[in-house]
């Protein structure tokens, strides 16, 4: 559908985009989307073993998405390129510059 004249599109800092991961044949996440304007908290509600965790996991790279994607910055970023701290089930996100090495 064509945006009205005029529209301003905002980049989301953090964009999760139809994120599926599996375990065996369990499905933990299947297509999950969600987005999270920069400086702001996103809470993650949901009953034991919704998927809470692992989606914590795939935001911050320490598991891999089967399917789908999650952009930083409005870029897929290989993860030295940014530091993602999970802490028990929280998750805070730090952009780092393209060019870093570390
Ligand atoms: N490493 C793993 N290996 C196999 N199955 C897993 C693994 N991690 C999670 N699962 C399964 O994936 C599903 C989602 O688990 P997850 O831990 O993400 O849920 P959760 O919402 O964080 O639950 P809780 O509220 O208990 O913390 C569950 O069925 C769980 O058993
Ligand atoms: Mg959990």
């Amino acid at each position: 559908m064509a945006e009205p004249a005029g529209a301003v599109r905002v980049r989301p800092a953090l964009l999760v985009d139809a994120v599926s991961k599996s375990f065996g044949g369990v499905n933990a996440l299947e297509s999950v989307s969600c987005h999270i304007e920069a400086g702001s908290t996103l809470g993650i509600i949901g009953p034991n073993g919704a998927g809470k965790s692992t989606l914590i996991n795939v935001v911050s790279g320490l598991y891999r998405p089967d399917r789908g994607r999650v952009l930083l910055g409005g870029m897929t970023s290989p993860r030295r390129h940014w530091i993602g701290v999970p802490v028990r089930d929280s998750c805070a996100l730090f952009s780092r510059p393209a060019s870093s090495t570390a």
